[in-house]
């Protein structure tokens, strides 16, 4: 690897592998396929991706030998609780990969936090799970599992896990169920607090504004309304998210104007049904494409 490229860590394969790429893509990074490597380079940017376990991602990032990563936040929290000092910022959040470290219970039984006094919970972050137990002041024994959490209360090694649940399938499948969460989890992105070289500062700033931009678009639309200026103040309190509109008239329609706005969280039809019962007519809601804040 060159030391005057970005390294980035990123997961290999698994939950946030193909939305971390896609991110880069939508960046406008092009990056070569790659089978069973390390390391993918990207093609127009100078950036490096190192391709590893999860797990893996916050030491290299706190290390220094990535400067950037995407990571879940579970796995970044329960690293945080082993080291001794930050290393590492959050810089975004990113939106993709949601789910939850929930503690589960066998699906037939009545359960109340109590019911983990003396008991035993088994777990892939021990960390993030014995803190919990000690801010509820409960006394439990923590096992730790690296995978398979859920067959424990099968096994018999412990009544009850503390696991990562997405859809819930797993958890349903084996028998138990969901009933308090620990963490709520999503990827994150996050760069390292070691020194960088100042160019390379600034390789990665750019690359950040992308990467900011492309999460405001995702969520962002434009919208473009007709309404009578009466219904203004109406239009413009409904508009999810939006900054001051653009507001014209529009030609041979007295007291009628034009509306255009960037609207920063999710247009649901509901608005539009809103918008238009308070006057809007000619609602046009478009994608963007790229944005830069
Ligand atoms: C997690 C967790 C469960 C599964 C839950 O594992 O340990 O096995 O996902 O997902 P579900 O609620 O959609 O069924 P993950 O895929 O992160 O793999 P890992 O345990 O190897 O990190
Ligand atoms: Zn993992």
């Amino acid at each position: 690897m060159q030391t005057d490229r970005l390294h980035m860590a990123i997961q290999k394969s698994g939950r946030l592998a193909d939305q971390s790429r896609d991110l880069l893509k939508s960046a406008g990074l092009k990056v070569q396929a790659t089978k069973n490597q390390l390391t993918a380079r990207a093609t127009n940017f100078p950036l490096d991706l190192m391709l590893v376990r999860d797990d893996d991602i916050p030491t290299f990032v706190a290390d220094g030998v990535c400067d950037l990563g995407i990571v879940g936040l579970n796995v970044l929290e329960e690293y945080r609780l082993g080291d001794d000092q930050d290393r590492c910022e959050i810089i975004a959040r990113l939106g993709f990969g949601r789910c939850a470290l929930k503690i589960a219970a066998p699906a037939d039984e009545e359960f109340t936090l109590d019911s983990l006094q003396g008991a035993r919970i088994a777990t892939s972050y021990p960390r993030l799970t014995r803190k919990f137990l000690d801010e509820a002041q409960i006394a439990c024994d923590v096992v730790t599992m690296q995978g398979a959490v859920e067959l424990a209360p099968r096994l018999g090694i412990a009544a009850y896990v503390c696991d990562l649940v997405s859809t819930g399938q797993t958890l349903e499948a084996n028998g138990l169920k969901p009933v308090h969460t620990v963490l709520e989890s999503e990827s994150v992105l996050v760069r390292t607090l070691k020194t960088i070289d100042p160019v390379k500062r600034l390789k990665a700033d750019a690359l950040v504004t992308r990467i900011d931009g492309v999460i405001a678009t995702a969520e962002s639309k434009y919208i473009v309304l007709n309404a009578p200026e009466s219904a203004l103040a109406d239009i413009t309190r409904i508009l999810p998210g939006a900054d001051a509109p653009t507001i014209m008239p529009l030609m041979g329609h007295q007291g009628h104007v034009a509306v255009q706005a960037v609207c920063q969280e999710s247009v649901f039809w509901e608005t539009l049904e809103e918008l238009k019962d308070a006057g809007a007519r000619d609602i046009l809601v478009m994608p963007i494409e790229k944005m830069m804040l």
